[in-house]
């Protein structure tokens, strides 16, 4: 019988109490980039169901503390984090990390955003651009010097671009298909550290 990856890490998140298999994709990259340590403090954009922010949650410890955002509400109960629904397009992520105490500045920006597919490619390639670009401007805003972002991004033509507009904010970027992205999938995570200033106003 052929091995069935959706089957497999799903039912691996399950066993180990994850809310979504999305979760090993994270760890993948945690081990191999080392993002995550005790006392940071996290902004999670696309955060429903909740499987980053479970990973996340437990690599900073009680020193840490995460802001989520989502359309769909996360309904988890995690110590260090607060939870947010809304659309990041309409959310002033500054106010909101002010409003919950938090910030002004973070160490990490992870974005796993995806839009709702309409099966019109370029209408859909467009709306993903614009959620990368939206997670790449909430980065720029809110992130402390040196700090990482790491985003969900459908390969498309504006890989070279995006690539570009990464290259601008960081010292070192970097792409990967964790192996819980089904071979099929045309998702990759670039994975951005060193950010070098706050260049947007
Ligand atoms: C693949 S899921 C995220 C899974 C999550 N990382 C986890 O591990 O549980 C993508 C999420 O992006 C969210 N999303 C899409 N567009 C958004 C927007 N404009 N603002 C906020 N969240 C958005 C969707 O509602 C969806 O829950």
């Amino acid at each position: 019988m052929a091995f069935n990856h959706k089957d497999y890490y799903f039912k691996k998140a399950k066993k180990e109490n994850f809310v979504a298999r999305s979760v090993y994709k994270l760890e993948e990259i945690d081990q191999r980039h080392r993002i995550f340590r005790g006392g940071q403090t996290i902004i999670d954009l696309g955060a429903s169901p909740g499987s980053w922010s479970q990973y996340v949650s437990k690599k900073v410890g009680s020193e840490g503390k995460i802001l989520g955002i989502d359309l769909t509400p996360v309904a988890l109960n995690l110590p260090n984090a607060t939870f947010v629904a809304g659309d990041i397009e309409d959310t002033d992520m500054e106010k909101l990390l002010a409003i919950h105490g938090l910030g002004p500045k973070v160490d990490v920006v992870i974005s796993d955003m995806a839009p709702r597919t309409t099966g019109i490619k370029s209408a859909d390639q467009a709306r993903s651009m614009a959620l990368c670009e939206m997670a790449l401007y909430v980065a720029q805003k809110t992130l402390k010097v040196g700090g990482t972002f790491v985003v969900k991004f459908f390969h498309s033509g504006d890989f070279e671009n995006y690539r570009k507009m990464l290259r601008a904010s960081f010292t070192s970027v970097g792409a990967l298909k964790p192996k819980g992205t089904r071979q099929e999938s045309k998702e990759i995570f670039f994975i951005c550290s060193g950010f070098k200033t706050n260049s947007v106003t």
